[in-house]
């Protein structure tokens, strides 16, 4: 065989192993899915069960407290009950409207916003929805 012959055959399996290439990535993500980050939005009581200014504690998907409070006739927030100082519970404090932290004397606002204290960063959120008169929070999950 010819030189010229050999590189002419060798040529001619380059897009046989691209199209086999290809076949082959498309095989792999199939077998591995990625994992996507979802969205669920769990109902977790009535509006009636939560008087305006009073709290109540819930568990995140991942076993995480947090603390739904509900701060006026349609509004409620819900945060992590964990300071971003090192890590104490953080309480409601009524007369306030402010979180409280007594490890240090971290302070944050109804919005989780550091006001005083040692904290670096503001609480953790969820985001609400008060539809009618359930009122739901939203949680970030990643699909297995
Ligand atoms: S742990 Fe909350 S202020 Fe230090």
């Amino acid at each position: 065989m010819e030189r010229r012959d050999a590189i002419k055959n060798l040529l001619a399996f380059v897009p046989l192993g691209t199209a086999f290439a290809g076949i082959t990535a498309m095989g792999i993500t199939f077998i591995t899915p990625k994992k996507r980050d979802l969205e669920r939005r769990i109902f977790t009581l009535h509006l009636e069960e939560l008087p305006i200014n009073t709290t109540k504690k819930f568990r995140d998907l991942r076993g995480k407290d947090l603390v739904l409070v509900r701060t006026g006739e349609r509004e409620v927030k819900a945060m992590s009950t964990v300071c971003t100082h090192l890590g104490c519970t953080v309480y409601w404090e009524k007369d306030r409207q402010e979180f409280y932290c007594p490890c240090h004397q971290g302070r944050f606002n109804k919005d989780g916003q550091v006001i005083a204290g040692p904290p670096p960063k503001p609480l953790e959120t969820y985001k609400t929805e008060i539809s009618g008169d359930n009122v739901f929070i939203y949680f970030q999950d990643k699909e297995a």
